[in-house]
């Protein structure tokens, strides 16, 4: 989603800004600008494309002054265009303004705004937020009744900043996330952490409903009603600077190649909170899980390990599809709701349902800073380390990671050896050669199938969503009993089949799907642990403890994704049209 930034301080402030957008990109945009103010003036400069090149176009760092915002915009109101990209100043010129999320009664006003003679140059909703402040502010004359009279007069979700040309900065958050960084003699505003993380980590997470007014690096914080509100400075994390790519010539192969040190870590920190969040579960009248994405993939094998090891059932449920169906979630459960980023609007509104019906919140999230944090009766955390591809992988893993660790509180007879497994899955990144093989394969196919049997229905769910996003193939999970029911009409020469097949009770039935796929001419790729002649390209797994399977066959998968999308020329880390965290409905 859209990252924004503000800054006031004893520096130049364009390079700062700008190299906190460029540590932001991993959020996903299109777009990029910077606006500062010196010598109470305020000058901007934008354009769409990527940091480094809208930078090298316009030079945004030669920007003058030591007041200013930025912003890498994720389109939703209006084409990817210059035009259409933050910062957006007011009719006057005298204000400028960065924003995130959706206005919904722009429409409105927009039009009251035209009736009272303002013209807009974009097609964005965020454009009202400039002239709508430059009005209130011509009447109120102060930045604080300025802020209070625009927060009243606009819905939606969002978190803004603007900057006035007396060199004040003010920013309002409203179900977006908006953070201020403190250091010795530099002020941030921003989405997120990384935004600040070289200069400074103390940090303010501001509540919804509050906004900051900031001057020479004095800042008071109110709620939207003018009072007074007590803030409380967190220390982040250092891990945040970890945010390195190193060696490595992407951050999705790096938290790839992550994952067998942390199998040791994840849900480290949170024992006492596993044994709190199995208490819940034990004691709820229903079970619920939430997810989007990847996250909702984790949800369904929950399921399916709580049946089959504990005999607990449960029910996962889509984030985005519960306000449709908020009558599914019965009073005094628990809702176990998972979230990588801790942000995603969807999870969030299912949390806020959930509580309604009196439930018990289990959060399992990696940002531990997160709202999603803040809003779960028991926190396990991730513990991954920040996930800068887009793409979600080490984060899935992490996830089954803690949920095993519950199933394994709930049954004392099932014994994971961690060490052992780490090891396995080490030997499968060892030697990516016959994947990058594979890979190379993928390169002109348009549609690829994966098959999986129950545990593995969704690994096939989530090894299509990995192609989707890396590669931009199609491509579609499909649980391999229904091939029969449609599917298999697709199959001819021109398609790929991964089959997800283990040794475990889905093998034999998998492997006689594959022959029926094989013989209508489609290529098979197997992933398993027993080779087969019926595999044109086989990605052997090692043979384990069968509930860990998941982990063992989508490793390898994210990694044949990785290298795919190397093969297509696509970026790995930032596909087109996404963000990581979707923090609008
Ligand atoms: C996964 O590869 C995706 N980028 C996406 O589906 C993601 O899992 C989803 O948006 C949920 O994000 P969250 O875990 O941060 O809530």
């Amino acid at each position: 989603m859209c990252s924004i930034i503000g800054f006031s301080g004893n520096e130049i402030a364009a390079p700062i800004i700008v190299k906190g957008l460029k540590r932001m990109e991993y959020r996903g945009y299109d777009s990029v600008g910077v606006a500062t103010e010196s010598e109470n003036h305020i000058e901007l400069k934008k354009g769409i494309g990527k940091v480094t090149e809208v930078n090298s176009k316009f030079q945004l760092d030669t920007l003058p002054g030591k007041i200013g915002i930025g912003h890498t915009r994720w389109a939703t109101h209006g084409k990817v265009t210059d035009l259409n990209a933050h910062p957006h100043p007011s009719n006057s010129g005298k204000i400028a303004i960065v924003h995130n999320g959706i206005i919904e009664n722009f429409e409105e006003l927009k039009k009251q705004l035209e009736d009272d003679g303002y013209n807009f140059k974009s097609e964005t909703d965020s454009e009202i937020i400039a002239n709508l402040l430059q009005k209130n502010y011509e009447s109120t004359k102060n930045v604080k009744d300025t802020i209070m009279k625009t927060v009243s007069e606009i819905k939606g979700h969002y978190a803004f900043v603007a900057m006035f040309e007396n060199g004040q900065l003010a920013a309002a958050r409203f179900h977006e996330p908006l953070i201020i960084g403190v250091g010795q003699e530099n002020i941030f505003l921003s989405s997120d952490v990384l935004g600040f993380i070289e200069y400074t980590d103390n940090a303010i997470y501001m509540k919804s409903g509050n906004f900051v007014i900031l001057e020479n690096k004095e800042f008071e914080i109110l709620d939207f009603n003018g009072e007074k509100v007590k803030h409380e400075i967190t220390k982040v994390s250092k891990e945040f600077g970890d945010a390195y790519k190193g060696d490595y010539a992407h951050f999705t192969l790096k938290e790839i190649y992550e994952q067998p040190e942390l199998i040791f870590k994840a849900g480290e920190r949170t024992v006492e909170g596993i044994e709190e969040a199995v208490k819940y579960i034990k004691n709820a009248k229903n079970i619920y899980i939430t997810g989007s994405g990847t996250s909702y993939n984790s949800a369904l094998i929950a399921k399916q390990i709580l049946s089959k090891y504990v005999k607990i059932k449960s029910e996962p449920i889509i984030a985005s599809e519960l306000q449709f169906a908020p009558e599914t979630i019965e009073e005094d459960s628990v809702l176990i709701a998972i979230s990588q980023s801790g942000e995603s609007a969807d999870v969030l509104e299912a949390v806020r349902i959930a509580k309604k019906s009196n439930c018990k919140i289990i959060s399992i999230v990696n940002l531990l800073t997160s709202s999603l944090t803040r809003k779960g009766d028991v926190v396990l955390g991730m513990n991954c380390g920040p996930e800068i591809g887009v793409a979600a992988t080490k984060s899935f893993t992490a996830q089954l990671l803690v949920l095993y660790k519950i199933v394994q509180k709930l049954n004392q007879n099932i014994t994971i050896n961690f060490e052992e497994f780490s090891k396995s899955i080490s030997e499968i990144l060892e030697n990516p050669v016959k994947i990058q093989e594979i890979a190379k394969e993928l390169k002109e196919v348009s549609d690829v199938y994966i098959l999986g049997r129950g545990i593995n229905y969704p690994i096939a769910i989530e090894s299509a969503l990995k192609l989707k996003e890396l590669t931009y193939i199609h491509a579609e999970g499909i649980p391999g009993g229904e091939l029969k029911h449609g599917p298999l009409a697709l199959m001819d020469t021109d398609v790929f089949v991964i089959v997800i097949n283990p040794k475990d009770s889905t093998y034999t039935d998998t492997l006689t799907s594959a022959r029926e796929i094989k013989a209508r001419g489609a290529k098979i790729i197997g992933v398993s642990d027993i080779e087969s002649d019926v595999y044109d390209y086989w990605i052997k797994i090692p043979k384990i403890n069968e509930i860990l399977y998941p982990i063992s066959e989508i490793i390898p998968i994210q990694l044949l994704t990785y290298y795919s999308a190397l093969e297509k020329d696509t970026d790995p880390d930032y596909p087109r049209n996404l963000a990581k965290s979707v923090t609008v409905k």
